[in-house]
């Protein structure tokens, strides 16, 4: 256990976590995009997934749970190395020197970062805690998005999300050592292909459903 400890005690073993509990959160955003498409199938296509997926049971609550904890050990310390920057303001221009110049993305990370678990929280107040009793999961989502409000925020939230995942999924291939120079103008490629299909592939649903 001295090791984990050790780990992440250091700066680099703090951002070592940040990076691996971020590449996760990449994985689901790929995993729920795909699993939101089935909504231009329809009301009845969406459904269907929808129960497919609730079908799994207890496995989707171990699934939940650890999305939960990835979630907690990155906004923790995400938190900590931001304060941590700020009382060390010489080390941090170091820090982002060393991630390859500034960039809207990385000069607005703990922010975005912040702002995405407003609205997350948000997010999981609207669907995943409604009344799924006396609606169906379509109605539920289809209801929001009737709402110009609704379609607003979601549309703001999917351009912040992929500002910081644009950074985040570079900065993420530096830290677990994928840097070499070779390769740095295919992962920068990749972070903001990546960042675009994530804002156009979630943003476009709002907007799709306030349509229909
Ligand atoms: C237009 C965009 C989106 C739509 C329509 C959407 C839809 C949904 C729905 C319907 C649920 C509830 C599923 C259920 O309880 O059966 C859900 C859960 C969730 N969403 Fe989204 N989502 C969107 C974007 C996002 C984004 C960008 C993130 C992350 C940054 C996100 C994170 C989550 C999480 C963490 C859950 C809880 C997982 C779970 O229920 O097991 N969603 N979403």
């Amino acid at each position: 256990m001295d090791w984990l400890t050790n780990t992440i005690g250091t700066s680099i073993g703090k951002k070592l976590l940040m990076a691996i509990t971020g590449l996760c959160f990449c994985g689901f955003l790929v995993v729920h995009l795909i699993g939101n498409l089935t909504i231009y199938g329809g009301k009845d296509f969406f459904n269907a997934y929808v129960d497919h997926l609730h079908s799994y049971g207890p496995l989707i609550n171990v699934a939940e749970l650890v999305l939960l904890t990835l979630a907690a050990i990155h906004v923790l310390t995400g938190t900590i190395l931001f304060f941590g920057n700020l009382n060390a303001r010489p080390e941090r221009y170091v820090v982002n020197k060393s991630a390859g110049g500034r960039t809207i993305g990385s000069s607005t990370m703990p922010y975005t970062g912040f702002l995405m678990l407003l609205f997350i929280i948000f997010h999981l107040f609207n669907f995943h805690f409604a009344d799924h009793e006396n609606q169906t999961v379509f109605e539920i989502v289809a209801n929001a998005f009737a709402q110009r409000g609704y379609v607003f925020i979601y549309i703001v939230a999917m351009i912040i999300v992929a500002i910081h995942v644009s950074h985040g999924l570079w900065s993420a291939f530096q830290t677990i050592g994928a840097s070499h120079p070779k390769y740095t103008p295919l992962i920068e490629g990749v972070g903001i292909a990546f960042s675009v299909i994530i804002g156009i592939g979630f943003g476009f649903i709002p907007i799709f459903i306030f349509t229909i």
